[in-house]
Formats: C-alpha cells, structure tokens, sequence
C-alpha cells in the first residue's frame, strides 16, 4: 500500500527553498544509511535549528531497505520534537536513475526525488525528468533535475569527466520539466579527490561565472549543488595517522561554498565528508583500545564527532542555522 510523506511528518522542499532563497542561506541535504549517521543529523540540526534534507541515494536504499527507511525518517520526525524544535524534515532520492525508481520512492514516503538525466541526450533528459513531475506533483513531491554532468561515482554510474552546465539549456529545461529545482555543474565532483592538483597548486575556484549565468536565466530558481563536501584535512590526517590511506584527498574549499549558499543556491549535497569524519572516529577508537569490540563504543563516538561536523556546516558554512523560529 503506497503511503504519503504527510502521514510521515515530513515535508516537501518548496518552503525550505522559498525561505533559504529569501534568506541567502542554502539547506543542507546530508546522505544517509544507517541509524547513527540519522541520529547525528538530526540532533545537529535541531541544535542549529536549521531545516534539513535527509537524502538517500540507490545504493543506500539497497543497503538499508526500503521500509526500514521509512521507519527511520519518521522517527527522525518524532526525534526532533523529542529533542524540542519540530524543524522541517524531508526525505529525498538522490541521483533516482528511472521513473520507476522515483514512484517507488515517492510510494514509500519520499518527499522529493531528484530524477538524473544528466548523462542521457538533452531531449531524453527532458522528457524522462517531465515524466517524473508530473507523477510527483500529482502526489505533492517535490523534483530536483540535473543538467552538466560532475565528474566522480554515483552508485554504478561513473564519469571520467564532467562537463559543466550551459546555462543556455537551463532556461528551457525548468520550463518544459516543470521542476523545482535543477542541479548544476560547476567544478565539483563525488568523493573525497575532486581535485588532481601538482605539487604547489592549489584547488581551483567553482565557475561562478556559470552559476552567475544561470542564476539570470532563472531568477529566484532553486539551483542545487552537488559535490560539495570540503574533505577536511584533520579527518583525512586521522585517518592516515590511524592505519588509512587516503593519500592526495582534497575537497571544495568552504569559503567557496558559503559564497555559493549565498545565491541562488538553495541545497548543497555531502555525503564524503560525513564518510570521512565517522571512519575518522572509528579508526582511531579502535587503534586506540584494540580490545574493544562493542560496535556502541565505536559507532557513539563517530556519532558524536559528526554531530560536531554538521553543526559547524549548519553554523559556518550554509548559513542555515538558527532560520527555524
Ligand atoms: O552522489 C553520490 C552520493 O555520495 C551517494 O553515494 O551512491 O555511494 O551511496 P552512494
Ligand atoms: P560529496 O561526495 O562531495 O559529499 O557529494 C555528495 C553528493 O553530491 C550527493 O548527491
Ligand atoms: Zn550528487
């Protein structure tokens, strides 16, 4: 039996983004799969009050189970009023690769879905991403598309390069998909290397000229920013102290994503930066005290430091703290 996000407690993303476009702020949509990493957002964004999307990606779903993930939305529902502030909570797909997937989704309590057509030719992006909207908006979901592609994996789906978006496109696209949001490229990429840089270099700046150009042709338009994890160097530094290897890991740097929250840019996407703070914890608990085998010893300790890691995006970085009343 199909159930509906309202009957969840949850919320579309079309006040979310009215507000953070008024506001020039962006609303963090943090990826999650498991019941720790749930927790740590939502106790975090309570705590900012700040409004949040929980985002589930495929292989996330694979991984946890549909139902169980509804379960777990709508608990991240009654937690937050546990925890004193009922800030708006969606639960949204992200990088959906069928219309299939996405009515399952919104069948099962999503929110919003993101429909990505970004690999596919422009006329056959169109036309799935209007067949997604008009079944989503028949049930009050919200849709986000994706014109560019960003270079990195997205479930099995792997590019080699990205190639930025053309804002020429982006006007025509929102008109005859009619969604609500659409995600560009403009220099990010999935994971924790979204740079190849040579000795000296340092991490070249977004194309803010291309999200300036896009923002003309969509003015007051939702844009979404993916990629967006600034893979800090003190979890990558924990983790290589405490027998990991992640040599040459480098993120966007957070001053260029507090200037992107400040336009039109409404959602900004991290999931490695979350990765990298809970394996962080969890390497150096168990290098620490190589006798430990109780999972709540490990698991509550990377769930305290990524409650720490999200407020400081809520607070420092999207500028979504403390816009719930
Ligand atoms: O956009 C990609 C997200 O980081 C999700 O990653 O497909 O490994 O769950 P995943
Ligand atoms: P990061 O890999 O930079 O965290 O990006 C996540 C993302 O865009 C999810 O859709
Ligand atoms: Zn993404």
């Amino acid at each position: 039996m199909a159930i509906s996000y309202k009957e969840l407690g949850l919320v579309n993303t079309k006040d979310m983004f009215k507000d953070a476009m008024d506001g020039g702020y962006a609303v963090p949509a943090y990826n999650f799969n498991n019941l720790e990493q749930i927790q740590a957002i939502v106790q975090a964004c309570v705590e900012t009050r700040s409004p949040v999307i929980l985002q589930v990606s495929k292989g996330a779903r694979n991984y946890a189970n549909s139902t169980i993930l509804r379960y777990l939305a709508m608990g991240a529902v009654e937690f937050a009023k546990e925890l004193g502030c009922n800030i708006p909570i969606a639960l949204h797909l992200d990088h959906g690769d069928s219309y299939e997937l996405c009515v399952d989704c919104i069948e099962k309590g999503f929110s919003s879905v993101m429909i990505d057509g970004s690999s596919l030719p422009y006329e056959e992006n169109v036309a799935l991403t209007k067949k997604v909207v008009e079944y989503a908006h028949a049930h009050g979901v919200t849709v986000e598309g994706e014109l560019g592609v960003l270079a990195g994996i997205e479930d099995d789906v792997s590019h080699e390069v990205s190639h930025y978006t053309d804002p020429d496109e982006v006007e025509d696209f929102v008109k005859r998909t009619g969604v609500d949001s659409l995600a560009i490229s403009i220099g990010t990429s999935h994971g924790a290397y979204k740079f190849k840089l040579k000795e000296g270099e340092s991490v070249p700046p977004l194309r803010f000229d291309i999200l300036e150009e896009c923002m003309k042709r969509l003015p007051g338009f939702p844009i979404v920013l993916h990629g967006a994890s600034s893979v800090l160097s003190k979890y990558v530094d924990m983790i290589n102290k405490y027998g990991g290897s992640m040599e040459n890991a480098v993120g966007v740097p957070e001053e260029q994503l507090r200037k992107a929250a400040a336009s039109s840019v409404c959602k900004i996407n991290i999931d490695s930066d979350g990765r990298l703070a809970f394996t962080a914890v969890v390497r150096e608990t168990l290098f620490n005290d190589p006798k430990e085998f109780d999972p709540r010893k490990y698991l509550g300790n990377a769930r305290a430091e990524l409650i720490v890691a999200y407020k400081q995006k809520n607070e420092s970085v999207l500028g979504s703290a403390n816009r719930v009343k």
